[in-house]
Formats: structure tokens, sequence, C-alpha cells
């Protein structure tokens, strides 16, 4: 199957330019001007005139059926994989569990059950580290061979997924070793705990106080921390959902002297405020950790995705229904399952806040939501680029369409939306997924099973900065 995308505006990291894309099965074949026009045979071709062609956005932060708080992340790999193609990403990167006691096989053996056959989009997987102990880091190797190269560790969560320092230190030894990338989930789960039993004991048990607890400096002090461990290491770091301007500063910090730190951001982080959480228990819709920050957080963290301090843009995407599901943490916001659906819309709300905003570029915002992604998590040049060789994950985007974001038409089973009302331009009208449209004008187009695993090189972080 050969199918030719004309007359629009390709739109990378690197630049834009008027050029025809020609596909030959999964692959990008040829880039021209006018190839339309030449006698290039194609068994479909879309008339891609007035719109972006951006390469398939990149989610590198998304937990499908997480297990959390007493119940599981609602979205499977089949839903979630078609939501984020509604929302023009291609390729998600899910976290498989380590549960304490099991080793990592076991953890990566049941995500790998859950996804093949099911996803509609590409994927890959980063490693979740419950334990650290000679066996597991013995197993880090064989999952780095496996095209698994990065594993999570916290320094939040006491008693389910926290690390202390000396575990943290021995995992990134290992990487130093193997080639692989430690990502820090950075807040100081231990002070957090003492400060949430205070807030309960005093009375204070609505969800903003899930957010009251959890204070800025304490996620600047993890973050600080984690860094320091990796520089003693001699390993770069990646932090993982950053959301407060004292851990940016350690991370532009600590790049400015010099250290492989790397960071993302969310959309919740750049779009909700801690004002969010107000609302009565309505605010347990905006529980996620690290939590909303103040609003005049925000104009900082765009500042640090323009200097690049901040390298992307991931969802966290970890969507509980407000009805049945974080309602369990009714009378103690300790209990509210922590996580917010996203994967459906962070393309949009980048391109509506940060081109049609003013804040970035087109060629950034495509560098944020695909190129950046992908070069930092082994995929480049297979993915996130446009490019001849590349496959055929394209975006046939409109730069001028509005749309309202809602739960009654979001595609992510969940029931509700962080950004219900909200009007955005900017819209995924065809999606192409190694050279199949899977989305085409809001119809679902593609099938269940067609995503593969995506093995995973280690990033040359020798030559990124
Ligand atoms: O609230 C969040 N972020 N839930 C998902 C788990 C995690 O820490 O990423
Ligand atoms: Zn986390
Ligand atoms: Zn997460």
């Amino acid at each position: 199957m050969r199918t030719l995308i004309s007359n629009g505006t390709i739109v990378t990291a690197e630049g834009s330019q008027e050029a025809d894309v020609l596909i030959d099965g999964e692959t990008i074949v040829q880039i021209g001007r006018g190839l339309a026009n030449a006698g290039i045979a194609a068994d479909e071709t879309i008339d891609a005139s007035g719109r972006y062609v951006i390469p398939g956005g990149i989610d590198v932060h998304t937990h499908m059926e997480l297990p959390f708080g007493g119940t599981f992340a609602k979205d499977t790999f089949e839903t979630g994989t078609r939501a984020a193609a509604f929302g023009g990403t291609t390729t998600v990167v899910d976290f498989a569990v380590q549960s304490r006691g099991k080793s990592l096989r076991e953890g990566l053996d049941a995500w790998h059950a859950k996804a093949e056959g099911n996803a509609v989009a590409d994927y890959g997987f980063h490693m979740i580290m419950s334990d650290v102990n000679d066996d597991t880091l013995a197993e880090m190797d064989q999952l780095v061979a496996e095209g698994i190269p990065d594993f999570k560790l916290f320094t939040a969560y006491p008693g389910v997924f926290y690390s202390d320092d000396g575990a943290i230190f021995r995992a990134m030894q290992q990487t130093a070793k193997n080639g692989g990338l430690i990502m820090m989930h950075a807040e100081n789960g231990m002070a957090i705990d003492v400060v949430a039993a205070d807030e309960v004991a005093a009375g204070r048990t609505d969800p903003y106080y899930h957010g009251v607890a959890r204070y800025p400096i304490f996620e600047g002090e993890a973050t600080n921390r984690v860094i320091r461990l990796a520089e003693g290491a001699g390993v770069p770091v990646y932090i993982v959902h950053l959301s407060a301007r004292e851990a940016l500063a350690e991370v532009r910090a600590a790049r400015d002297r010099g250290a492989k730190t790397f960071a993302e951001t969310c959309p919740q982080y750049l779009f909700l405020s801690l004002d969010d959480m107000k609302n009565g228990f309505d605010g347990a819709k905006f529980v996620c950790s690290p939590p909303l920050r103040p609003a005049d957080h925000q104009a900082e963290l765009w500042t640090g995705l323009v200097k690049d301090d901040l390298q992307l843009v991931s969802t966290d995407h970890c969507p509980f229904d407000f009805h049945g599901q974080k309602e369990l943490g009714r009378g103690d916001f300790r209990k509210i399952p922590n996580g917010l659906p996203g994967v459906e819309d962070r393309v949009d709300l980048l391109h509506d806040g940060g081109v049609i905003g003013g804040r970035i570029t087109r060629e950034r915002w495509v560098e944020i939501v695909s190129t950046a992604p992908a070069r930092l998590f082994g995929m480049y040049p297979r993915k996130g680029a446009v490019a001849v060789g590349s496959d055929a994950d394209l975006v046939v985007y409109d730069p001028n369409a509005t749309r309202t974001i809602s739960a009654k038409t979001h595609h992510m089973d969940v029931d509700y939306s962080c950004y219900e009302g909200r009007q955005v331009r900017g819209r995924s009208d065809i999606v192409l997924s190694r050279g199949s449209v899977i989305v085409r004008d809001g119809e679902f187009t593609g099938r269940k099973g067609h995503g593969q695993f995506i093995k995973r090189a280690a990033a040359d972080f020798a030559r990124m900065s």
C-alpha cells in the first residue's frame, strides 16, 4: 500500500517546509515538492492543504491499568492507545511494575500480556523498580538488552514504591555499567507523610489538603538529592512529572554545571493549579502526585520548556473514575488514588497554550511532544521524525480547527475530564501509525492488535546536553 500526503506543511523540530510525503507500507520513502504532480503512483492520496504534517506524538509517561490505592487505572492498552491516537499520539511508553518481592521479569511479562494483541498503536515499556537487591540489579542488564533501558524509582510513596538513597544509588551504579537510565519520582515522601498525617488529625481531610501537604520544597529537596546521587554515580538522571519551581531550579542549576540532568513536565502543571482542588470532594478529580501547584509556578515551567531545561511534556496518564474510584478517599485524601487522565489532550493543549498562546514556536511544539521523547528514549529517527526511512507515524494536523474538551466526547475510559469545557485550537484530523490510517476525521479506522512493542535502544547521553 502506497499513500501520498500532498500539499501539507511538514513541521519538524528542525524547521518547516511545503512538501509531499510518500509512504510505502509502513515507512516514509520519499519527501519532496510536487510529488503529486510528478506521476508518483499511490493507492491513496491524502490532501493536507492548509494543514501541518507532523511526526506522531510520543507520550513517554503513561500508566495503563496501574494498580494503585486498592484499584487499577482504568484505561487498558486498547482504550488508552485508541484515545492517544485520537489526540495525535502514536506511541506511548508505559510503566511496567515490579511488585514488592517479585522479579522484574514477572512484572514485565504481565505488562507484555496486557499490551500484546490489544494496543492499537505502538508502545514501549519502562520498568518501575520497587525492590533494589542483587537479583533485581542483575535483571536490569537483561532488560536493557531487551529494549527496556529505563527504570523508575521513587523517593515518594513510603511502603509502596519508595526506595531509600542507598537503593537509588545502587540502581544508578548499575546503569553506569549497563547504559540504562534512572527516572526519578522526586518528592520527599517521608516528610509528606508527616504533614499529611497532621492535616488529617486536624480534620482537614478534603482533597485540597493532598495538594497542601506535598510542599513544593519537598519536591525541590528530593530533586536536588537524586541529581546529586546521579552525579556521584557518574550517570545521567531523568526527573519525571516535574511540577514545582523549586524542582526546576535544581534541574537548571545541575544543567548549568554540566550534569546530565533531564526532565519532563506535564500538561496538568502547565494548565491547572492548586485552586482546581478547592471544590470540596470534587477536588479529588485533580489528585495526582506531585500535586497541582499555585498558578504562579506555571510561567516558570513554560520558561523551562523554552530554554530546554525541561526537554519534553508527557502526560503521566493514570485515569481513575470519579465515581467509585476517586471516591475511595472520601473522608481521607490519603486514600484517593493518585493520577489524572490526559493522554488524549496533550498535543492539542500544547499547541493551543504553547503555539497559539505565543510561548513556543510550532517547531518547538513538535520537538516537545514527539522528537525529544524519541531522542531521549532511544526511538529516534525511527520515531519522532518526518524523514525517509522513518516509520510512517504521521498526523495531518489542522492548526485552525477548534474543539471543546469534554468527558462526553473524549475516548479515554474515564468519567470526567480535568479540562471540561476548555476550548482548544488545533486538532489531529488524520492519524497514521506505521502507514495505516487509524483515525480519520473523528472516526477510529484502526484495529486492536495493530500496535507493536518497540524495542528501544539506550540513548546516547554522551552526545546529549
Ligand atoms: O499521581 C500520579 N502521578 N500517579 C501515577 C503514579 C506516578 O507517581 O507516576
Ligand atoms: Zn511518579
Ligand atoms: Zn506516573
